[in-house]
């Protein structure tokens, strides 16, 4: 695997990002809306849960700004004796720092967690534009997203 540019550092998120453009990189990716730093909190507190939220959202820094991120949530089932199946959801990298190999490095960084807590599979939604990033990142298509929205 390809190492980041050296100013560069791949890591878990801090509830401290928030001051420092993690929501604006998810603006890339759709609507945010104004979240007050109150509200952020809470939520970064109910998906942290110690660990146990099953939460692991990874973020790319470069010099003091967010440039990067990507979640991954794991999620606990019955089937296959107890599977967790890991779903990978919002990666977004900035505008003038796509093509850099960063969300290529955010999803191998997701998959290795995956794998490592135990995941037999993780799977992801995106459009047909974006069909071949993720076969560049060792995705294949399967099956067919529905939605109903309220
Ligand atoms: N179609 C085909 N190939 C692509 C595409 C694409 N849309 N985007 C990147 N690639 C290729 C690159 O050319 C590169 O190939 P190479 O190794 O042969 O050079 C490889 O995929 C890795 O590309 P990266 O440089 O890692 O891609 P980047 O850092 O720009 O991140 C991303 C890709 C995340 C799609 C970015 O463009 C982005 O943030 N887009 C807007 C938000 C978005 O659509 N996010 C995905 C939503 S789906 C989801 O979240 C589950």
């Amino acid at each position: 695997a390809a190492t980041l540019p050296p100013t560069y550092v791949l890591r878990p998120l801090r509830k401290s990002d928030y001051a420092i453009g993690f929501l604006d990189v998810l603006r890339v990716l759709t609507t945010v809306g104004d979240i007050t730093e109150e509200e952020w909190n809470e939520r970064y507190d109910w998906m942290n849960n110690q660990g146990k939220g099953g939460y692991y959202i990874m973020v790319i820094e470069d010099q003091g700004k967010i440039v990067g991120t990507g979640a991954l949530l794991v999620e606990r089932k019955f089937i296959h004796h107890l599977g967790l199946v890991g779903h990978i959801e919002d990666i977004a990298v900035a505008k003038d720092q796509q093509g850099k190999k960063l969300g290529l490095k955010l999803i191998q960084a997701l998959d290795l967690v995956a794998e490592k807590v135990g995941c037999y599979k993780c799977i992801l939604d995106c459009s047909e534009a974006n069909e071949g990033f993720y076969v560049k990142c060792g995705y294949k298509r399967a099956g067919l997203e529905m939605a109903h929205y309220y």
